[in-house]
């Protein structure tokens, strides 16, 4: 495999049971994989139904470990619209992972030290096996947003303002202009990308990913310069 590889689903459900058994399939063959989530609206059946699987085929996850991949800045870590809370609700307390298996960025006081603690963190456990990804309406990538000159390492990123319309940000309550990434840099030092495209909104983004030129103006784009990404979409 060199490059993209990309697998039309016939709807969510299918993306999402593919998918989970590529995740599955990653804990088999690495029992201590490291792997990255993004949150969000597209791989929310994804996790519910890794989770179920886990669980019915009692797999051991004992020596995985989870990273979280981006979080809205300035808001407390039980804020419902935090990634946090997210990735609390689908995975976490579901499978029952213990604090030390799971990195994550705090959503409140983030700054540059935070992000250097997650990288380091991420080095310590021996570097992302799988990064799990969505593309946002404006192809971003994690919260690495268009612009005409991008920060390759993990950042604060100021939020595009189609960014700030997510439906996540709906139930913060208050104004989220921030967020804290992984950067382009970590995403393709990642050793497989899952990226996944499905829901309303990302039919202009997903069409100038698929043209296949690296641009800074969508900056999911970026992996074309990664080896091994599978991207696993359905109609929109
Ligand atoms: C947010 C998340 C990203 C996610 C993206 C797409 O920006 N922080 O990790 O990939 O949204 O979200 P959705 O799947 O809801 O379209």
């Amino acid at each position: 495999m060199n490059g993209i590889t990309f697998q039309v689903q016939s709807d969510k459900r299918s993306l999402s049971e593919a998918a989970s058994e590529k995740l599955l399939a990653l804990i088999h063959r690495k029992p201590d994989a490291v792997i990255c989530l993004a949150t969000g609206a597209t791989p929310v059946m994804t996790y519910q139904l890794l989770v179920e699987k886990i669980i019915a085929q009692q797999v051991d996850i004992s020596r995985i470990t989870f990273v979280k991949l981006d979080e809205w800045v300035g808001l407390a870590p039980d804020n419902p619209a935090t990634c946090e809370v997210f990735l609390q609700h689908h995975i976490l307390q579901p499978l029952g992972i213990a604090p030390e298996n799971y990195i994550s960025f705090r959503s409140d006081n983030a700054d540059e030290q935070e992000c250097a603690r997650i990288v380091e963190q991420i080095a310590q456990r021996g570097g992302l096996d799988l990064c799990v990804l969505g593309i946002g309406k404006n192809g971003h990538l994690g919260l690495n947003e268009p612009d005409e000159k991008l920060e390759p390492a993990c950042h604060i990123t100021h939020l595009d303002e189609r960014t700030r319309l997510h439906e996540m940000l709906k139930q913060a309550n208050v104004p989220v202009e921030k967020g804290i990434t992984l950067g382009l840099r970590d995403i393709l030092a990642a050793r497989e990308v899952l990226l996944l495209v499905s829901g309303e909104g990302k039919q202009r983004a997903f069409a100038a990913f698929k043209e296949g030129k690296v641009t800074t103006q969508i900056p999911a784009s970026f992996l074309w310069l990664h080896p091994k990404t599978t991207c696993l979409y359905c109609d929109m």
